[in-house]
């Protein structure tokens, strides 16, 4: 039997405001939500789905990081407002290279304000999808299973 494939997926600052905040931008369903389809996604194609989120810039970096040292086989990072000023995070993706690490929004971040349309960390990611809600990370999953061949 082939092994499980085991994801990260990390989600940074306010993304745990989904379904309260600016619900016309983010949806109405809860970052509970998010965890539970992911998950069950997961269960779906045989994946192991471990869901993280912190408001703190060093929590993430510090997860990234993990992903090497703990045998991840990828992740998908949603780094919120992050995602228009980090250069640590670009750096922590680029550190653990050839790890594939996808970007995901939930909002067409580069339909918004010019400062949504920069992104640092994008350059170091395997693949970006944006726009399209909770299926954001699904898609990302996927890109990741296609990348590891399972
Ligand atoms: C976001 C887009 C970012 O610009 C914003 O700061 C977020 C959420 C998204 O998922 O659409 O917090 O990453």
């Amino acid at each position: 039997m082939m092994s499980k494939l085991k994801i990260m997926i990390i989600n940074g600052p306010n993304l745990n405001m989904v379904g309260i905040r600016e619900k016309h931008i983010y949806g109405n369903e809860s970052y509970e939500d998010l965890k539970a389809l992911l998950v069950s996604y997961g269960e779906e194609k045989n994946i192991e789905v471990v869901c993280r989120q912190s408001n703190h810039e060093g929590d993430l970096i510090d997860w990234i990081q993990e992903l090497w040292f703990e045998d991840y086989d990828g992740a998908v990072i949603n780094p919120g407002g992050y995602t228009h000023t980090s250069i640590a995070l670009m750096d922590a993706v680029k550190a653990i290279a050839p790890l594939p690490v996808v970007e995901v929004h939930l909002s067409a971040v580069n339909e918004r304000e010019e400062y949504r349309k920069v992104s640092y960390i994008r350059e170091a990611c395997l693949a970006c999808y944006a726009g399209e809600g909770f299926n954001s990370y699904l898609k990302a999953i996927d890109r990741i299973r296609e990348f590891c061949g399972k």
